[in-house]
């Protein structure tokens, strides 16, 4: 993959969330996240790849554009041929109701790399470049933690653990906090989660609990540019959802790793819509806007922040 294309891969996640963030607050999320499609979806056309859409918002059937199998891009002789990973809103709600944590995202890999995740839950547990070699997620929350703390060089009670805030992480929340970490409950929004962790002044330091499956690879492909760790493992609700996962050629008891989740070379984009703990959202002016993005590559792991601002008289989105 060329290196250019990394720059040019911001672009479609710039237009996205100055889409999205032009309605956020309104409480419409369906209206916000169709408007980041749309544009995420023209945004495609501009670039040089030949991509194939694995993780996207949907079944062709249920979803009219950016759907699973969708090809995008501007194909031409030498173009790459690219397995793409989009959300084009992560974090509907965050945006709708004018909250912390809304970004837009993509991960782009060689044909073939990225897991086909299925439509349903992965338990992750994800950490920065100074805790790699000490996560298992066959291992108690808590001997988690005592091996993160100490590849780290701190005390469990210096340690901030983001979770999802949800019934089903009850019993994680109460064990995380008895272990003496901090807790800081997100209400959307994990792949912003998972990549803050990998940062060291984010605030957070590690990613526990259950999302979404899509999102997990996502996350893989920030976590292996960044060189952290992670561990995923697929929590199908249902025997539906195993039965699919397994015929998508996933595998329900297996812990896969940053690397099996996101394989080879990878790219990661993601604009901020709405402020959080790695990336500012989108701020409006006369005639124009800002926006804060980062970007980055596995294979020289470079990480690049790119602060824009777009005149919308001449570029309007
Ligand atoms: P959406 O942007 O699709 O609303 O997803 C937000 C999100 O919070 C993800 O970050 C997370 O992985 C997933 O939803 C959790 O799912 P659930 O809301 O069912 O717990």
């Amino acid at each position: 993959m060329d290196r250019n294309l990394a720059m040019e891969v911001v672009r479609v996640t710039e237009m996205a969330a100055i889409a999205s963030a032009r309605l956020m607050g309104r409480g419409t999320k369906n209206e916000s996240d169709q408007a980041a499609v749309d544009a995420m979806r023209r945004a495609f056309d501009a670039l040089p790849i030949d991509g194939t859409v694995v993780i996207g918002e949907g079944e062709r059937d249920e979803a009219p554009m950016l759907y699973i199998g969708e090809r995008v891009g501007k194909m031409g002789p030498g173009t790459p041929p690219v397995d793409i990973a989009l959300d084009p809103l992560e974090g509907t709600n965050l945006c709708a109701f004018g909250r912390p944590g809304a970004i837009s995202v993509v991960a782009i890999a060689n044909r073939g790399h990225l897991l086909n995740a299925p439509d349903t839950y992965m338990e992750k547990l994800v950490v920065g470049p100074r805790a790699v070699g000490s996560i298992d997620l066959s291992k108690s929350p808590t001997e988690n933690l005592k091996n993160i703390a100490k590849a780290m060089k701190r005390q469990v009670n210096e340690l901030t653990v983001v979770i999802l805030d949800r019934d089903r992480h009850a019993e994680l929340i109460k064990e995380v906090r008895l272990a003496g970490a901090r807790v800081r409950l997100i209400e959307d929004g994990d792949v912003a989660g998972g990549v803050a962790s990998c940062f060291e002044d984010s605030g957070v330091d590690v990613l526990m609990g259950t999302g979404g499956a899509p999102e997990g690879v996502i996350t893989a492909a920030a976590v292996r540019s960044v060189g952290g760790e992670m561990h995923g493992r697929l929590r199908p609700r249902n025997e539906q959802e195993a039965q699919r996962a397994t015929k998508m050629g996933a595998d329900v008891n297996k812990i896969y790793t940053a690397e099996e989740l996101a394989r080879g070379e990878v790219m990661f984009a993601a604009t901020g819509v709405t402020t959080g703990d790695f990336l500012k959202g989108v701020r409006f002016y006369a005639g124009g806007c800002e926006t804060h993005s980062v970007v980055m590559r596995s294979k020289t792991g470079t990480v690049r922040y790119i602060t824009a601002t777009h005149n919308l008289n001449k570029k309007p989105v």
